[in-house]
């Protein structure tokens, strides 16, 4: 039995979550900074203040909302890199303070190992061996899990996340920020053969992506294409540039499934919301014999229950705290332990 408070502040969403056992939500409050919005981005000095304001309220809110004190508590989790330094730093040191006051452990949580455990809390009783896609804003990896603890990066982004690439090409367009959920929407009423977009060419047999390339082309296009972001033709864009993304996101998590031998694949992080994403995955898997985990937006999205749940996990694996790791970086890899 483990009761577990989790703290995320990555980025831009500010949360609080109260876990039981790792797989039980008791409360969970998400606040997410719209202040971003009219500078078409995150900025990082006004997400730490936002953070600051509420993280708090926030930590309290969790633990009035499951009726439970810091004396019912095991462990406190919180997320310690990768991330907006600064931002981690808010979110950490209320953890590590609460943390100190409370005489409970500190449990750093390495922000992609908490995607993963998005996966545990939609099913609580699945195995935790599966490969992942974790795409979101800010990371494109590919991950097989072999066991809570256990994770290997088999692919990942060599320049711009996928969710990045969306939000810029919507920049683009003139669609508002985020622009991910815009191209959603529009590039679904698209014809994506009318402006073909190729994937990027990396080596035989690698798992990595790059999206950069697609950017440019996009950027090309709508420079030597009058016309071409008018209210009909722009779906059509979109909706080739979609189409490249996610046949190059499905085409190696199926490569990496292969590989593995597993017959699990989850597809977590932000960008899983995306429609046409999704329906590239349920084919594949279905054509690969292989379960689809896609776990349900609030828990797609940054969130302090999935922060929660894998500190519960290393709190039963004993590895409670890691020295080197009590500070907040803005980079650090995946831990294995
Ligand atoms: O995981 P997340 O909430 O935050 C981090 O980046 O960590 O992901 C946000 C990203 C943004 O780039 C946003 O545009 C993208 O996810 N996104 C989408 C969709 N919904 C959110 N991209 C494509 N289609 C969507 N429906
Ligand atoms: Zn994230």
């Amino acid at each position: 039995m483990s009761l577990v408070l989790g703290v995320e502040s990555s980025c831009d969403e500010t949360s609080a979550a109260i876990v039981r056992n790792g797989r039980e939500i008791l409360s969970h409050v998400i606040l997410s900074q719209d202040i971003h919005e009219v500078y078409g981005g995150v900025v990082p000095e006004l997400a730490s203040r936002e953070h600051v304001k509420t993280i708090i309220p926030v930590i309290e809110e969790a633990l009035q909302e499951a009726d439970v004190t810091a004396r019912d508590l095991d462990a406190v989790g919180a997320t310690s890199a990768p991330g907006l330094v600064g931002a981690l730093a808010v979110g950490f040191s209320a953890a590590r303070s609460f943390a100190w006051a409370a005489g409970l452990p500190l449990v750093p949580v390495h922000h992609l190992e908490g995607h993963l455990f998005s996966v545990r809390l939609a099913w609580p009783d699945v195995p935790f061996s599966f490969v992942a896609l974790i795409v979101s804003g800010g990371h494109t990896e590919l991950v097989e899990v072999a066991r809570e603890g256990s994770y290997t990066i088999v692919g990942e982004t060599r320049d711009d996340a996928a969710g990045e690439a969306y939000d810029k090409v919507a920049k683009m367009a003139g669609l508002p920020y985020p622009g991910g959920p815009h191209v959603d929407r529009l590039a679904a009423s698209g014809d994506g053969s009318r402006y073909p977009f190729r994937q990027a060419r990396l080596e035989k047999g690698s798992l990595d992506f790059s999206f950069s390339g697609i950017k440019t082309a996009v950027r090309y296009t709508i420079r030597d294409h009058p016309g071409v972001l008018d209210e009909e033709e722009l779906p059509h864009l979109l909706a080739g540039f979609q189409e490249s993304v996610v046949s190059a996101l499905r085409d190696r998590a199926r490569d990496a499934l292969r590989l593995s031998g597993l017959d699990r694949v989850a597809l977590v992080g932000g960008v899983a919301a995306n429609r046409a994403l999704r329906a590239a995955f349920e084919a594949m898997a279905a054509e690969e014999g292989a379960t689809l985990l896609v776990p349900p937006p609030v828990l797609c999205t940054d969130n302090a229950a999935m922060i929660a749940s894998a500190a519960a996990a290393r709190l039963a694996a004993g590895d409670t705290i890691d020295s080197e790791s009590h500070g907040v970086a803005s980079d650090r890899p995946l831990p294995s332990y």
